[in-house]
């Protein structure tokens, strides 16, 4: 039985910009940080070429950015396999999903984006995909309607999701393995730095390297992006190396701060502190204040202010420390901000 597949239903999420003129990884050695979970990882790869049987299924949580994507590829590289990719929210019924799983070649590695966002219905088609690589499928309508079984290739499912309390528990447990990829120190994405400017013939100073690694917030993509800019205001002012006031002009351009805040992260603080004395407010009515879409500020701001604890989730809302409360005003402050 042949299935056509619809091609809408393998996309390419990343930003056409992440992709140009741009390292990306091919292999393990490429993928620079994450050790511990790349050991495991290389353990696991290793195994299932040993044994000739697909990779189990891996689920990878994290804020955006972070490389899950480039990991799934990294990952496909190395069993040395086929890929696909898809994204949850353009599966919209069982049919999509079946045709999907059923196009796969043996021990391929199928890359669903943003797993949490299926439909429960579709979800529970990935279930005995994923334990017993087969589809029950309805042939037919009311009376003579019948169940058939379609077996599918043995595969791995890949499955990444920047909300982690959206996975449902049935879903998750089908997982035989399971990752949260953490933000990266300054010194690795130094390295991501490096590798992208060698990539790029683009020369650049270890502590210019360090100073985007510093700024950009624990994640890749963001090293990425502010190179480009870099690499722009070089090229245009004539700096054959790069060095830390080339970088420091980038900054400024992309009005990244110096602890690698971005204007809305900073908005956000503001709102926090100048109208509701520093919290706590709900996320609805941060949103509606700042103008922001609720899950930009919850996948892309949250989880970085979080971490560099100029945030906090409380019951009630969010709050920013009572003790981070005068340097953050003091430094917003200093920023341009006027508090009366
Ligand atoms: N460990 C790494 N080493 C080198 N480059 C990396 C690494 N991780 C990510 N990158 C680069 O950063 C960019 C963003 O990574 P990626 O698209 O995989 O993130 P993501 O976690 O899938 O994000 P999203 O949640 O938005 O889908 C990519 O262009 C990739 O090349
Ligand atoms: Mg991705």
């Amino acid at each position: 039985m042949s299935m056509e597949l619809p091609v809408e239903l393998l996309t390419q999420q990343e930003t056409a910009e992440d992709k140009v003129l741009t390292f990306e990884p091919k292999g393990f050695d490429d993928y620079l940080g994450q050790k511990a979970i790349k050991e495991k990882l290389k353990v696991y790869v290793q195994a299932a070429k040993m044994r000739e049987e697909p990779l189990d299924h891996l689920l990878l949580f994290g804020p955006p950015g972070l490389g899950k994507t480039t990991l799934a590829r990294v990952i496909t590289h190395e069993l040395d396999v086929g890929f696909k990719i898809t994204s949850a929210p353009i599966i919209e019924r069982t049919g999509d999903l079946v045709a999907i799983l059923t196009s796969l070649t043996p021990h391929e590695v199928l890359f669903i984006d943003e797993i949490h966002r299926l439909p429960k219905n579709v979800e529970e088609i990935l279930y005995s995909a994923m334990e017993n690589f087969c589809v029950d499928v309805i042939i037919g309508q009311g009376a003579g309607a019948k169940s058939i079984r379609l077996p599918l290739s043995p595969f791995t499912l890949v499955g990444a999701t920047t909300k982690t309390s959206l996975i449902s528990g049935p879903l998750q447990t089908r997982f035989g393995i399971v990752e949260r990829l953490d933000f990266y120190e300054p010194d690795e994405l130094a390295d991501i730095v490096k590798q992208n400017s060698d990539f790029l013939g683009l020369p650049i100073l270890p502590e210019a390297a360090l100073c985007i690694g510093r700024r950009a917030r624990g994640t890749p993509r963001i090293v990425k992006r502010i190179l480009r800019r870099v690499r722009d205001y070089a090229q245009v002012h004539k700096h054959s190396l790069v060095d830390l006031e080339v970088v420091n002009h980038a900054l400024k351009f992309l009005d990244i701060d110096e602890d690698g805040l971005t204007k809305l992260d900073r908005r956000l603080l503001v709102h926090i502190i100048k109208d509701f004395d520093g919290g706590p407010v709900g996320l609805d009515t941060l949103a509606a204040m700042t103008g922001e879409d609720k899950d930009t500020i919850e996948e892309v701001c949250e989880p970085f202010l979080l971490r560099c604890g100029l945030l906090q989730k409380t019951p009630r809302g969010r709050q920013i420390p009572s003790k981070k409360l005068y340097s953050i005003r003091k430094k917003l402050i200093k920023d341009g901000q006027k508090f009366i």
